[in-house]
């Protein structure tokens, strides 16, 4: 059989990011242009900003994609581009940019979940996964513990019912003075820190056993801080960050294998780029060695977001004959399984 190769595009929010996968789970070349750097200044992801930057960069990305992968357009099989959910600005240049080149090109079209995305980055490195599995997808803007069927079945078993994991470390991280993104420096900060310092509030829903809340953590760390400043108690950073992180991995373990018992998986993933935290990674590791459950987890640079995961999913969307027409357009809000 002819080889597959999916010339991959992302755009959803502040990476600018292109990348070649040969038959769905060969990564040939992924290239990532972070705008990490420019929104520190603002303290967060300015919309208007990431749309002017992606349209700046998206051409060389694409260009260096095929160039890393050795490959021409005329080699491309398809092209896979994230069109939801994430700013509908940025989406739209990723859009736009991959129905000129399927329109030019001629080449076949595929848009892609951005969420499937990040799950589907577990195929790359993780050869013999295949579904069924649960997969704990936590990022910047969402929570999801999914149960992924079939490699286009996926079903939400819980979501957050108010901020995202990387939510949370962003914003405490913002609280402690660390600045964005705060995922990796409280990642890096707690090392040094003693979780069991301070007790922070693990949420339980009464209604929605596998449904998360972040906010009220977060407010709990929040008013510790305020609580020190008033009494004019010094604040140990490394043990705020230490126990705020121990609060959240311990709800996202336990809600995790909790449901890969009650669906009796064997297989656990993680996803998202709150998935490259060193102690979230070792907590899931321990918890699923305890219950038997075998664990996978992407590379860093497969858990944030990155163009090699949507050229995964693209390829099985590809291969199951998924056709996106040049009406593509972006959907801020797209529900994963929706299609
Ligand atoms: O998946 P992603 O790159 O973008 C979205 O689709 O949202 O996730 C970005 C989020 C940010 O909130 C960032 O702080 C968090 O992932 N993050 C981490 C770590 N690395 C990135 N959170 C905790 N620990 C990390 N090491
Ligand atoms: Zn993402």
């Amino acid at each position: 059989m002819e080889d597959v190769l999916i010339l991959a595009i992302e755009s959803s929010c502040d990476e600018t990011a292109a990348a070649v996968v040969k038959n769905g789970r060969e990564v040939l070349s992924n290239v990532i242009s972070s705008q990490i750097a420019l929104h520190t200044l603002y303290g967060g992801v300015v919309p208007e900003i990431a749309s002017r930057k992606h349209i700046e960069k998206i051409n060389q990305v694409i260009t260096e994609a095929l160039d890393q992968a050795r490959v021409s357009l005329s080699d491309i099989t398809a092209i896979g581009v994230t069109y939801g959910p994430g700013l509908v600005g940025a989406l739209l240049v990723g859009v736009a940019e991959a129905k000129a080149i399927s329109y030019a090109a001629g080449i076949p079209l595929v848009g892609v979940h951005h969420i499937e995305g990040h799950i589907c980055a577990n195929y790359i490195e993780n050869k013999e996964l295949e579904p069924p599995f649960l997969c704990l997808v936590v990022s910047g803007g969402h929570t999801h513990l999914v149960r992924v069927a079939d490699y286009r079945t996926y079903e939400i078993l819980g979501r957050t019912r108010d901020d995202a994991a990387g939510e949370a470390f962003d914003k405490v991280a913002r609280a402690i003075g660390l600045g964005y993104p705060g995922g990796p420096k409280i990642d890096k900060l707690a090392r040094e820190g003693n979780p069991e310092a301070i007790v922070f509030p693990r949420a339980k829903l009464s209604d929605g056993e596998y449904d998360f809340s972040f906010s009220g953590l977060k407010s709990a760390v929040l008013n510790y801080l305020n609580g020190c400043h008033m009494k004019g108690e010094p604040v140990c950073e490394a043990d705020v960050a230490a126990s705020f992180q121990r609060a959240v991995i311990d709800v996202l373990v336990e809600h995790a294998i909790h449901g890969a018992k009650a669906f009796r998986m064997d297989q656990l993933a993680i996803a998202g780029g709150v998935a490259s935290n060193s102690s979230l990674r070792a907590a899931m590791e321990e918890a699923c060695r305890r219950e038997g459950i075998r664990f996978y987890h992407p590379s860093p640079i497969f858990c944030t977001d990155n163009a090699a995961m949507i050229g995964v999913a693209a390829y099985y969307e590809y291969m199951a004959g998924t056709r996106s027409g040049l009406d593509l357009n972006a959907v801020p809000n797209l529900k994963l399984g929706e299609r």
